[in-house]
């Protein structure tokens, strides 16, 4: 427990009322945020995968991404999901991933452990941590992600009009995802624009750590 526990707590519980509040299991669009299959969303951020490796959706809900990863990018994908709402994690492990059950785990991406040099991608919205955690999340990202591996940021448009207002107010631009990130990571991002998700992918060297 610390300060920022009421702030994750009143976080996950918000989510897991619009995500689980009224199903019982048999909707496996909604533990996403979706009432739809994004498929268009999903493709869009499938475009970094350009070669077989493992991928670590950090913010997962039941896996549904990564299976959309394994299923259509063409590549050998082994999955790997945190998430801090259980419900979808046992959906990822009995439904979604009955194959990989012991690569989803619960947990606060804000105080996970990761293991150094294990990923080929990892996946992360920035806003799903309080900003004083953004740094040391990075850090601990940047040391998971394999060295020629990719770190993919995204950040969905609902979202990212919420913090377009609150930067108006805080007198702080934000127009894309890059812009929630630090400046020196900012200058070697590529950006992905599409209208329900904004996407900025950087490339780890062997320099970084
Ligand atoms: C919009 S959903 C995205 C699910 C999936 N990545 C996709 O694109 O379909 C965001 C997920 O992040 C999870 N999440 C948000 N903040 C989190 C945190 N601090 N720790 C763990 N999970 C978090 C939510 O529970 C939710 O399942």
């Amino acid at each position: 427990m610390d300060m920022y526990s009421d702030f994750y707590e009143k976080r996950r519980n918000s989510l897991w009322k619009r995500y689980w509040r009224d199903n019982d299991g048999s909707d496996i669009l909604k533990p996403n945020g979706f009432n739809e299959y994004p498929c268009e969303v999903y493709n869009q951020l499938m475009k970094p995968i350009d070669r077989d490796g493992s991928v670590l959706d950090l913010g997962c809900g039941n896996g549904l991404f990564l299976k959309h990863i394994m299923k259509y990018s063409g590549y050998k994908i082994t999955p790997y999901g945190i998430d801090f709402i259980e419900e979808s994690i046992r959906q990822a492990r009995e439904l979604i991933h009955p194959e990989y059950p012991e690569n989803f785990r619960v947990g606060n991406i804000a105080y996970m452990d990761l293991e150094e040099n294990k990923y080929d991608y990892v996946y992360f919205d920035p806003y799903s941590v309080h900003s004083s955690h953004l740094e040391p999340v990075l850090n601990k990202i940047i040391k998971a992600c394999k060295p020629g591996g990719k770190i993919i940021f995204y950040t969905y448009r609902d979202v990212l009009i919420v913090l377009k207002i609150i930067g108006i107010l805080k007198l702080k631009l934000i127009r894309w995802v890059g812009d929630l990130l630090p400046r020196e990571m900012r200058n070697r991002l590529e950006r992905i624009d599409h209208p329900d998700v904004s996407i900025a992918v950087y490339r780890k060297c062997g320099l970084d750590s």
